[in-house]
């Protein structure tokens, strides 16, 4: 049986009852390499990883964490279908609070509008909460701020980045 990368616990059950008949929302695990990147590629590049080296990245998350939680849903088959990431940042300001990053999300083209996104995003605020986050905060295109607001986000600002 493959190992999570960060412990069950932290999944939402309210959330996951919600999702369709025969689909579970859980911890990455090492196994999912190959599904877990084919999925993603419906929002950028992703390389073509190895096994050594998707492992490597995935001990290197998996010794924080506290920090790193990407969660994934699976169809009926088993099949890795949606994926989301937070990354817990710890401040000094606010009494040293501490925000969440929403990153990652992603749902195969052909399971998009069956709510996968929005479970993503309830769970990943789940975890958010328990770990103390005051918020939790994200970038996206343009064309996905609808289904951000759908998920209770508020635009807050202005996205800017240096490319190196
Ligand atoms: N614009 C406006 N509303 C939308 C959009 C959109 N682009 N996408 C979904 N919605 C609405 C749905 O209609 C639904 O509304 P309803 O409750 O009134 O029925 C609600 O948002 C929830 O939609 P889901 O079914 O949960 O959306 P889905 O499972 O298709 O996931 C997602 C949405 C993640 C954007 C998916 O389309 C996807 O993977 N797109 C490609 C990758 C991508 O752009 N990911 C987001 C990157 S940003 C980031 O990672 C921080």
């Amino acid at each position: 049986m493959s190992i999570s990368l960060f412990s069950k616990d932290f999944i939402s059950l309210s959330v996951a009852s919600e999702l369709p008949k025969g689909y579970t929302l859980r911890p990455l695990q090492k196994s999912d390499h190959a599904e877990f990147l084919s999925v993603l590629t419906v929002l950028t590049k992703v390389g073509d990883i190895s096994f050594e080296t998707w492992s490597a990245r995935y001990d290197w998350m998996a010794a924080r964490n506290d920090e790193y939680f990407i969660i994934v849903i699976e169809d009926d088959q088993k099949k890795v279908v949606a994926m989301g990431s937070l990354i817990i940042e710890k401040k000094f300001i606010r009494n040293c609070a501490a925000v969440g990053h929403i990153e990652d999300v992603a749902v195969a083209a052909d399971q998009q509008g069956k709510k996968l996104g929005l479970r993503i995003i309830q769970a990943l605020d789940a975890i958010a909460q328990q770990v103390g986050c005051y918020k939790s905060i994200l970038d996206c295109s343009e064309k996905n701020q609808g289904f951000y607001e759908k998920c209770g986000f508020k635009l807050a600002g202005v996205q800017m980045a240096h490319y190196y």
